[in-house]
Parts: C-alpha cells; sequence; structure tokens
C-alpha cells in the first residue's frame, strides 16, 4: 500500500503536537521532517532538536529530508534524536557512497534525493545502498510549489530500475501533491508521498489524509 509522510514544514508549530496527532488519526504512515540549512536552499528551518521533539509525539517512522551541505558532521546527532530515515541530496555530498553507509552503519535507513535539474541517472551507481530514493517534484526550499510534470519520467526511470535489478528501495515524491497529483505519481510507481500545504493548510488535516487516501486505492 502506498505510504503517506506528511510533513510538519507547513504545520501550525503553536500547536505541532495536536496537529501531528490528527495526522496520525487519518492514517498518516511516516512524519516528513525538512531540515533547511540556509546555504544549500534559500530558506532555514530546524535540526535535530526538531526531530528528538517528533520523536516524543509519536512512534511513527520520522523520515527526515536534510536539505544541508555538511551532511556527515550532523548525521550521528540526527540518528541519534530519532530519525528512522535519513535523506541526503546528491547535490550536497561529494563522497555519498560514504555518506550513505555512514547513515546505515549508525542504525537509520539511508535515503537519497535531487533536485528537479539534476538527471536521474547520477544515482546508478549507489541505487543499491538505499532504502529509498525521493524524487524531489519542485525546487527544494519551500512548500506550497506546484508539481513539476517532469517528474514521471524520473518517477518511471527509478520503477524500472528497481524492476530490473531487484532492488529494494521505495520511491518517495515531495512536492505539489495533492488529492490531483497524488494517483498520477502512484501510477507512475510512486510508494511514499511527502505531502504538506494540501494536508497542514487544510480545513481539516485527518480528513486531508482521507481524501488523498481514497484517490489512490
Ligand atoms: C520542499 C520540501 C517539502 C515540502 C512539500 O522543499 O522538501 O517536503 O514540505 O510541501 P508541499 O506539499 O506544500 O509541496
Ligand atoms: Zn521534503
Amino acid at each position: 500500500m502506498v505510504k503517506i509522510a506528511p510533513s510538519v514544514l507547513n504545520a501550525d508549530f503553536t500547536c505541532l503536537q495536536n496537529q501531528v496527532n490528527q495526522a496520525v488519526a487519518g492514517g498518516a504512515d511516516w512524519i516528513h521532517l525538512d531540515v533547511m540549512d540556509g546555504d544549500f536552499v534559500p530558506n532555514l528551518t530546524f535540526g535535530p532538536m526538531m526531530v528528538q521533539t517528533l520523536r516524543r509525539i509519536t512512534d511513527l517512522p520520522l523520515d527526515v529530508h536534510l536539505m544541508m551541505y555538511r551532511v556527515d558532521e550532523f548525521i550521528p546527532q540526527f540518528v541519534e534524536a530519532g530519525a528512522n530515515t535519513l535523506t541526503v541530496h546528491v547535490e550536497a555530498c561529494p563522497h555519498l557512497w560514504r555518506t550513505l553507509e555512514t547513515i546505515r552503519k549508525l542504525g537509520a535507513s539511508p535515503g537519497v534525493t535531487l533536485n528537479p535539474a539534476t538527471p536521474v541517472t547520477i544515482l546508478e551507481p549507489i541505487l543499491e545502498l538505499v532504502d529509498l530514493v525521493l524524487v524531489m517534484s519542485v525546487e527544494p526550499g519551500f512548500g506550497g510549489q506546484s508539481f513539476i510534470k517532469s517528474s514521471l519520467k524520473r518517477i518511471n526511470w527509478l520503477a524500472e530500475q528497481k524492476e530490473k535489478y531487484s532492488y529494494d528501495y521505495d520511491i518517495e515524491v515531495d512536492g505539489g501533491i495533492d488529492k490531483n497529483t497524488a494517483p498520477i505519481v502512484c501510477n507512475a510507481g510512486a510508494g511514499v508521498l511527502v505531502i504538506g500545504t494540501a494536508i497542514f493548510k487544510s480545513d481539516d488535516i485527518s480528513q486531508a489524509i482521507g481524501e488523498i487516501r481514497a484517490g489512490i486505492r
């Protein structure tokens, strides 16, 4: 079954616990956290302390998307804080093989991601190492952007590689996913949907998840 990973980036932080609980009640599978360093992306968010906070709120897997440089220095802190999956950007990691192996050695699941203009074939050498491949379907940095349609070809390619070489990774999509785009990316082969605005900016968080889920069944 397709997993839904609400991104707390657009949640109301004055009542984060309540918002996350509503997402859990609505059937969220993972919670997605967007870490931004103000350097790799033009925005700043939060670090390991927020992972630790979410860890105290929910038992769901914490899916941490690291939009940052100098990842290697911070991996131990994120694992310690309770991250289940750590996803790094290929554009930000010069020694990607080592970075992914370090994440696994420390006990988390390694994930990799790439910006919309980075050729997806760059991932070929490391597909065997990862548990998750995240296709960015908007430029990373902000919620509320429109889905970039060429992401579908990238999802297709990853699904083909997975089938051909019997790889184990989940294919996750992040950016501009709502009840209209969700069925389209699922048909292309996506298995995990990161959704921010369409969940946390809706009138009813649980209901929004239910409606998206109904469209992809
Ligand atoms: C963007 C983040 C996303 C973002 C998605 O840089 O990686 O996770 O929260 O938000 P929506 O669903 O609003 O596109
Ligand atoms: Zn994200």
